[in-house]
């Protein structure tokens, strides 16, 4: 048996429930307790997942309370409002601030001492407020950050050049939200600098219209179906695997930062190693001055939205 298994979610909407299943269908994690302020719908799903058991690996599936913290290697957070059509993610910071101070605080009050992993918006203020409340070392406080957006960024490549997006590497960088950017130096279709994809006259307008995609991507599936879920699901998944499977793989996360690029007191997206310590280190790319101007300035809105709640 992996030395983490144990997983509690707390948060059952639509992108608690899509993950919960997915982490079933895909065998991580060995047991799942699911915690919501609507204990009657957790129930419902304890009990739908469990009628998918003879078809996934084994799995004892659960409805939870926040005394079961204490067990858990790692919580995964998607509790909170979510984004309406036309609303940005930092105008839910109010609401979810507080939210997610009452679950930090219940989460501690188990003498929970594991990993935190935080997809509820506005992410990267979220995971330094819950960082901040629960004195846990940052390398256990992650939020899913940019990981998404870097995975749709590999996707929107993947399709426009026909290529598997398992082949794209890339990494969007800064808040998970309006303000990120994709650091496109290091953006490569099998091995070759994207760049290089591109006819020279093309390249500028072709780079702009794929930042653009993916920064509005939530948007435009949000204004179709009310909400996103499956994209935001598999991140998590994806995550949860490495940490519970010590993969040390890379994704470009919410990590509190401590003098890397410059920058302290924030937790903001950046290319991490995730493993069974949570994140393992900060890969700090060689940012052209452009880009590194860029994550100041998303580092700047975090921390001034940051400030507002706490004052
Ligand atoms: C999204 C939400 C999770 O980008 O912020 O889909």
């Amino acid at each position: 048996m992996p030395k983490l298994a144990n997983i509690i979610l707390i948060g059952d909407g639509a992108i608690g429930s899509s993950f919960a299943f997915n982490c079933l269908t895909s065998g991580v994690g060995q047991s799942l307790g699911i915690i919501d302020i609507n204990m009657q719908r957790v129930q419902g799903d304890v009990e739908d997942l469990n009628d998918a058991l003879p078809y996934a690996a084994q799995k004892n599936i659960y409805a939870a309370n926040y005394h079961d913290c204490q067990y858990a290697d790692l919580i995964v957070i998607t509790a909170g409002i979510a984004q309406r059509p036309g609303q940005t993610r930092l105008e839910l910071l109010k609401k979810n601030a507080q939210i997610m101070t009452d679950i930090a605080n219940q989460i501690m009050a188990s003498g929970f001492h594991g990993i935190i992993l935080i997809a509820s918006n506005p992410v990267d203020i979220l995971t330094e407020l819950v960082l901040r409340i629960t004195g846990l070392p940052r390398n256990q406080v992650l939020g899913t950050g940019t990981a998404l957006d870097s995975a749709r960024l590999r996707s929107e490549i993947g399709q426009r050049f026909n290529i598997d997006a398992r082949a794209v590497h890339g990494y969007i960088l800064g808040e998970h939200g309006d303000s990120e950017f994709p650091a496109w130096d290091y953006t490569t279709i099998g091995g070759k600098p994207i760049q290089d994809w591109l006819p020279a006259e093309r390249e500028e307008e072709t780079l702009d219209e794929i930042a653009n995609t993916v920064k509005t991507a939530a948007y435009s599936i949000i204004d179709k179906k009310g909400a996103t879920f499956y994209g935001i699901a598999a991140s998590l998944t994806r995550i949860t695997a490495a940490i519970l499977g010590d993969e040390r793989s890379a994704f470009a996360m919410s990590v509190h930062l401590d003098g890397e690029y410059g920058l302290h007191d924030v937790s903001i997206g950046v290319p991490v190693i995730i493993g069974e310590t949570g994140m393992d280190r900060i890969i700090e790319l060689d940012l052209n001055k452009q880009d590194m101007q860029r994550l100041s300035d998303s580092a700047t809105i975090l921390k001034k939205n940051l400030q507002e709640v706490l004052d």
